[in-house]
């Protein structure tokens, strides 16, 4: 049996409505439904618990709660509001802001860590397809060439010191899955920890728990811009259209 946190209690600044993102419609389903409903057609979730944005009220079969001022302190909102459980039960953390992703991907990360003692957790990624570069900031102009140099002339954003493996770098998802016990240990730090989190992998990592890769897909995007919006739309319309050539 697992929990289910779904994470919906962001602004949505990038993407810009004037309203929170999580209610942001995707082909006539808000993102934050998509994401109920798709945890609702996994067997295993018994509970699900939804960090919400100020006055957005709770999906049916879920219980809502207000969400905390980083993404990090609404996952260990939700994880608080769905009470004491056991430690060996297995939570599973979505992003509202991710409509896309599959029931077999959420299955497969359960899956894994069913299957999997060593591991704490097991979490989707994608395999990063662009060559990564680090860059340090630019440094002051050299000196000026003979006849001076153009003060219109574009400057270099950085200046390249490493370019990564791309072999071994993936690009990080959600949905997460984790032990229990591993979450709540790894959510149980200061609020200073929890605000430099970028995923909640991050957290466990850093008490020395071991989490897997579950291969995704880029298709599993964040909605973040319009323009992501939009692309989230002709990729369920593909969908769609694929159901409807497959259908007997
Ligand atoms: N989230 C949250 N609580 C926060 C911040 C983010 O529950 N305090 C959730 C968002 O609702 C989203 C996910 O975490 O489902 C990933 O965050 P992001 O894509 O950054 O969404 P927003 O914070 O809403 O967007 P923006 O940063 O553009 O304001
Ligand atoms: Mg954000």
């Amino acid at each position: 049996m697992a929990l289910a946190l779904i994470v919906a209690a962001g602004r949505g600044e990038r993407l810009g409505t004037g309203r929170p993102k999580a209610l942001a419609a995707l082909a006539g389903r808000s993102l934050l439904q998509r994401s109920v409903d798709l945890m609702h057609g996994v067997r295993e979730i018994h509970q699900m618990v939804v960090a919400l944005p100020p006055g957005v009220s709770a999906p049916a079969g879920t219980t809502g709660v207000p969400g905390g001022a980083v993404r990090s302190e609404s996952v260990a909102r939700a994880l608080e509001a769905a009470g004491p459980g056991d430690p060996e039960g297995v939570i599973v953390v979505h992003d509202a802001a991710r409509p896309l992703a599959s029931l077999e991907l959420v299955r497969a990360t359960l899956g894994v860590l069913a299957a999997r003692d060593d591991l704490d957790g097991a979490i989707a990624a994608a395999p990063v397809t662009d060559t990564i570069k680090r860059a340090e900031p630019p440094p002051s102009r050299g000196p000026v060439p003979t006849g001076g140099h153009d003060p219109q002339a574009p400057d270099v954003a950085g200046v390249v010191v490493q370019t990564l493996d791309r072999s071994t770098l993936w690009a990080v998802q959600t949905p997460q899955a984790f032990r229990r016990a591993a979450l709540e240990r790894a959510l149980d730090v200061p609020a200073a920890v929890l605000a430099q989190a970028t995923d909640d992998a991050w957290l466990v990592e850093r008490l020395g728990g071991r989490v897997g890769i579950v291969e995704s897909s880029g298709e599993n995007l964040k909605v973040t811009t319009p323009l992501d919006l939009e692309l989230a739309e002709l990729l369920l319309a593909r969908r769609g259209a694929a159901s409807f050539h497959d259908a007997p």
